[in-house]
């Protein structure tokens, strides 16, 4: 099948990249001549393991192109896929200029009946809009219809989600249209669920939204721990077990960062009050998580009264690990509070240390390897369990601080991990595992 797809994000290009793979013949647009260029090299703008590998194999095999001409990349095409940025607006709104936009630029330059498909993120009833509008732009005797298609992919391991992903959710009112889809990605092997636009829409936001809810949850149930002598650990895998639960997405921390989960429960936040329907439990969830965010730096002054003039190691920058990606990253919340205090910081990432320069303040020093970081500080916060970082920190802590002292936001060290090690270890929802001998 020839399929187009706008926007070579994260989503666009992965689904570009995927359905290449699987035979189809994807062209990419996008209107960053910078990137098109880039990515006509082989190079991805995006860190995303594996993806640069089949992206070079299936341009190389002639079933992937790139441009930043629409008109050229919207000919003669069967499917388009509408793949741009839905932004967080002020109001917590998603921001549908790109959207719309993509639509208008369908319409203007189609040659032929096509299927609109969209991969965005998108409030409920956006696509019945994006036909409308696609329509109402046309210049030829032609026609479009409209699916759902919303993506569930992680960063990080994107592309293996793509090929082992749960399911796939096709949303439309027109069977037919339905159907193509339907074939264009029966190769990938995977569930099949049809169901309305709107549903299809919904489904999407209810995802990331019980996800989310899922982190705040177990967040809470470990801060309670703490005051009640539980260990999370434990909990987590009792309750976990029971089948209706799930064992999955229960790994507690400092919270849930990233360009999805924040910005959608928010949106849905926002698309609730827009129905007049008050969604208690979702706005809960949201300030659950942005109190979690900076629980380390609550725990470190209350262990040292003050941080001024102490020099902290933040290891692990990005919102997640195997990402560059720093969006609604704990670090930034974090680094923020720290500088505040009046600490020192000195960040530390395998990957995200050049995009979280743009972000974090401009007091933050940065080391080029670990080992530079933990030697200079007074005590270390790990914040993003990158495999580099779980392997060393600990080890380096004993080896370069004078009273190697560990906050840990993310859970990585065990009760075993610790024997005979002179640390002071302070994780979250579990007794202060520190310097057990
Ligand atoms: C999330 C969803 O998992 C995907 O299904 C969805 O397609 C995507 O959003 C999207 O809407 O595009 P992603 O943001 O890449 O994917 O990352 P996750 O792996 O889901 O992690 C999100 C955040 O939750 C991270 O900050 C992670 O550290 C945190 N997390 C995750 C926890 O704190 N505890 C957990 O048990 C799991």
């Amino acid at each position: 099948m020839k399929i187009a797809i706008i926007g070579t994000g994260y989503v666009g290009l992965v689904t570009g990249v995927c359905l290449a793979e699987i035979g189809h013949e994807v062209t990419c647009i996008d209107t960053n001549l910078e990137k098109v260029d880039q990515l006509k090299k082989g190079i991805s703008p995006i860190y995303e393991p594996g993806l640069e590998e089949l992206m070079e194999k299936n341009r190389a095999a002639g079933r992937l192109e790139f441009t930043n001409n629409s008109i050229i990349g919207l000919k003669d095409q069967e499917v388009i896929y509408i793949a741009v940025g839905t932004p967080q607006s002020e109001d917590g709104a998603a921001d549908l200029t790109y959207v719309f936009n993509a639509a208008r630029n369908i319409g203007e330059n189609i040659t032929r009946n096509v299927v609109v498909v969209t991969k965005s993120t998108v409030p409920i009833g956006t696509n019945a809009k994006v036909r409308q509008l696609v329509m109402s732009n046309l210049q030829d005797n032609v026609c479009a219809e409209v699916v759902s298609n919303p993506e569930f992919l992680r960063e990080g391991s994107a592309i293996h989600d793509s090929f082992n992903g749960d399911r796939i959710v096709i949303g439309t009112d027109n069977q037919e249209a339905g159907d193509i889809v339907e074939e264009i990605n029966k190769p990938f092997g995977l569930p099949i669920l049809r169901t309305s636009l709107h549903s299809a829409e919904m489904i999407k936001y209810a995802s990331n939204a019980f996800l989310a809810t899922k982190i705040s949850f177990i967040n809470e149930i470990a801060n309670l721990s703490e005051k009640t002598n539980a260990h999370i650990e434990e909990v987590a895998k009792g309750i976990g077990m029971d089948s209706r639960i799930g064992n999955k997405f229960l790994n507690a921390g400092i919270g849930y960062g990233g360009s999805c989960f924040p910005k959608d429960t928010q949106a849905l936040v926002k698309i609730s009050e827009d129905c007049n329907h008050d969604f208690h439990l979702l706005k809960s969830v949201i300030t659950i998580n942005e109190n979690q965010k900076t629980l380390l730096v609550r725990k470190a002054k209350e262990r040292f009264g003050t941080l001024r003039g102490m020099k902290v190691a933040l290891l692990g920058l990005a919102f997640k690990p195997d990402t560059d990606d720093m969006r609604e990253a704990a670090s930034i919340s974090v680094a923020h509070e720290l500088v505040e205090e009046g600490a020192e910081v000195i960040g530390y990432d395998p990957i995200a240390a050049d995009n979280a320069k743009k972000v974090l303040p401009e007091e933050v020093l940065y080391a080029d390897q670990i080992e530079e970081a933990i030697k200079q500080a007074d005590v270390v916060f790990i914040l993003t369990e990158w495999k580099e970082i779980v392997e060393k920190t600990l080890i380096l802590s004993t080896l370069f601080m004078n009273e190697p002292i560990i906050f840990d936001g993310r859970n990585c060290y065990t009760n075993e991990d610790l024997y005979n090690l002179e640390v002071e270890y302070i994780s979250v929802g579990r007794e202060n595992l520190s310097k057990i001998r």
